[in-house]
C-alpha cells in the first residue's frame, strides 16, 4: 500500500490537524510497517497558484509543449505522480475561514488535471468531466477552532470544508462512500469541550487506522 499524506497547517508547532495525522500514521504502521507513506507540505511549501501559462500549457498537447511549458507543469506533474501512486490519500488539513486553506485548495489546482486525472467530453451535455484514477480512498484529518460543523450541528449551514474537500477528491479517484472524515473542533475555547473533542478525534483516527489497515489486506480496489 502507498499512503500520500498532505499536511495543509501553516502552523508546524502546536498544530492539532499534524498531531491527527501522526496519530493515524503512526496506528497505521504499526499495522503495515512495510508500506511506504509520502509527504507533500503544501502548509508550509506551497504550491504554485495557476496563472495563464499554465493553463495555456495544460491544454497544449503534450507532444507539443514547448520547454519552458513544460517547466511550467513540473510542479503539477511531480504531484499527481506521487498522487496516482497512492492507494490511501491523507489530507490534514485546518479549517481557515470555514473552508481549506488556500494552500490545500492551491494543491488540488495542481492535480485535477485535464487528461491527467480528468477527461473532459464535450459530447457529454451534462456531466462532462470524469475521472481517469479510481480505486483511492480519503481520509480528511481536520482542525477548526469553533464546533458544530457536522450534520446537524450549529454551524452545519457554514461547512464548507469537507463538502469542497469530497467533490475534489472524485476528480482524485476517491468515490463518496471512501471518504472518512475525523475532526478535531473547538480549539479557540481551549476548554474542557475542546480537551474531549481532540481525545475523541486522536482515539477516532487510531481506530480508523486499525480498520483501514485491515481492509488493505485483502481486496483494496
Ligand atoms: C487564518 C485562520 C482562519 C481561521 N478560520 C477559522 C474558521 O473559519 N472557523 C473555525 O472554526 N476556525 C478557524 N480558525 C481556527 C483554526 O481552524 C484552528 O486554529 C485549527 O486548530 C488550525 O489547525 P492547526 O491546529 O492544524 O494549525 C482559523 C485559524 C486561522 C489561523
Amino acid at each position: 500500500m502507498n499512503l500520500l499524506l498532505v499536511n495543509a497547517s501553516a502552523r508546524k508547532e502546536r498544530s492539532l490537524s499534524r498531531r491527527l495525522a501522526t496519530a493515524f500514521v503512526t496506528q497505521w504502521m504499526a499495522s503495515r510497517p512495510g508500506d511506504a507513506i509520502v509527504e507533500r507540505d503544501v502548509g508550509i511549501d506551497q504550491p504554485p497558484l495557476l496563472t495563464e501559462a499554465w493553463i495555456a500549457a495544460c491544454f497544449t498537447p503534450e507532444s507539443q509543449r514547448t520547454p519552458a511549458q513544460r517547466e511550467v507543469l513540473a510542479w503539477s506533474d511531480a504531484a499527481i505522480e506521487e498522487l496516482a501512486r497512492a492507494d490511501l490519500l491523507l489530507i490534514a488539513t485546518p479549517r481557515y475561514n470555514y473552508g481549506m486553506p488556500a494552500a490545500l485548495k492551491a494543491w488540488f489546482d495542481q492535480v485535477i488535471r485535464i487528461d491527467r486525472t480528468f477527461r473532459f467530453d464535450r459530447e457529454e451535455k451534462t456531466w462532462p468531466l470524469s475521472p481517469l484514477l479510481s480505486g483511492k480512498k480519503l481520509v480528511l484529518l481536520s482542525a477548526s477552532g469553533e464546533f458544530g460543523f457536522a450534520p446537524g450541528g450549529l454551524r452545519e449551514r457554514w461547512e464548507h470544508l469537507e463538502p469542497h474537500v469530497r467533490t475534489c477528491a472524485h476528480y482524485l479517484g476517491v468515490e463518496g462512500k471512501d471518504v472518512h472524515h475525523v475532526a478535531i473542533e473547538y480549539q479557540e475555547f481551549g476548554d474542557e469541550r475542546h480537551r474531549a473533542s481532540l481525545e475523541d478525534a486522536l482515539a477516532a483516527a487510531k481506530a480508523l487506522a486499525v480498520r483501514l489497515a485491515g481492509q488493505a489486506e485483502g481486496a483494496w480496489h
